[in-house]
């Protein structure tokens, strides 16, 4: 199979959790507290702050990403049986401090010096990424961070992807959006970026429009399709 090559790439855009940021990280830095329940709780958790989004948009009533993590995080810690003020705000506090995966850095200092542009495009807001993006040390090797803060509606609306085209002054064909939620990379690509889908947990295909050019696995396999390796 020839591989995968994406030509005339100006700008990588990505999304920021799960793709740059491990989400993960939180629950798993307070197992002790929340024993075996860890694993179920972050995945409501995760689970239902993605459906606020999808809702909160469907409904025209915006409410920010911080509000929708910690309203999820709520409804998980509910279900599971957990009522613990302290251990919510260290968990709420641990998302502003979070990883970035490992061949983050790499990857980015690669496509600078290839002269490739590096941007994050999320639901977070402006405080959130800027505390994420400092805590993983990578803020000097991106040129922008955007914020769906700027039309108040999230992913996978039309308007959040066109932030980024707006900001960097390129055509949706001159960038490569990368995201590991199979939703995202999918409305992307129906917006009309070329799209990795960072399918870092072996995820089946979504059955949305807008299939993505291709699938890595992680970061460290994109330098090398456009074109910065
Ligand atoms: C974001 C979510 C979708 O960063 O991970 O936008």
């Amino acid at each position: 199979m020839t591989p995968l090559k994406l030509e005339n790439i100006k700008a990588c855009v990505f999304d920021a959790y799960g793709t740059l940021f491990d989400v993960n990280a939180p629950a798993r830095a307070e197992q002790l507290a929340l024993g075996d329940k860890w694993e179920e709780i972050y995945n409501i958790w995760r689970t239902k702050q993605l459906q606020y989004t999808w809702l909160s948009s469907l409904q025209k009533r915006h409410a920010d990403f911080w509000q929708v993590t910690g309203d999820a995080l709520d409804f998980a810690l509910a279900s599971t049986g957990i009522d613990d003020g302290s251990l919510r705000e260290r968990l709420m506090d641990l998302y502003l401090k979070l990883c970035a995966y490992t061949e983050v850095k790499p990857t980015l200092e690669i496509l600078q010096t290839a002269g490739i542009k590096c941007a994050i495009l999320s639901n977070g807001t402006p405080r959130m990424l800027a505390a994420a993006v400092d805590n993983a040390g990578i803020a000097p090797l991106l040129d922008g961070i955007y914020s769906v803060e700027d039309v108040g509606i999230y992913k996978p609306d039309p308007s959040v992807y066109q932030i980024a085209v707006d900001r960097l002054g390129l055509r949706p064909s001159e960038i490569s959006f990368q995201s590991s939620n199979g939703w995202d990379a999918y409305g992307a690509k129906a917006f009309g970026f070329h799209v990795l889908w960072c399918n870092r947990f072996g995820q089946a295909a979504e059955r949305l429009p807008g299939t993505p050019d291709g699938q890595i696995t992680t970061l460290a396999e994109l330098p090398p399709i456009v074109g910065a390796a």
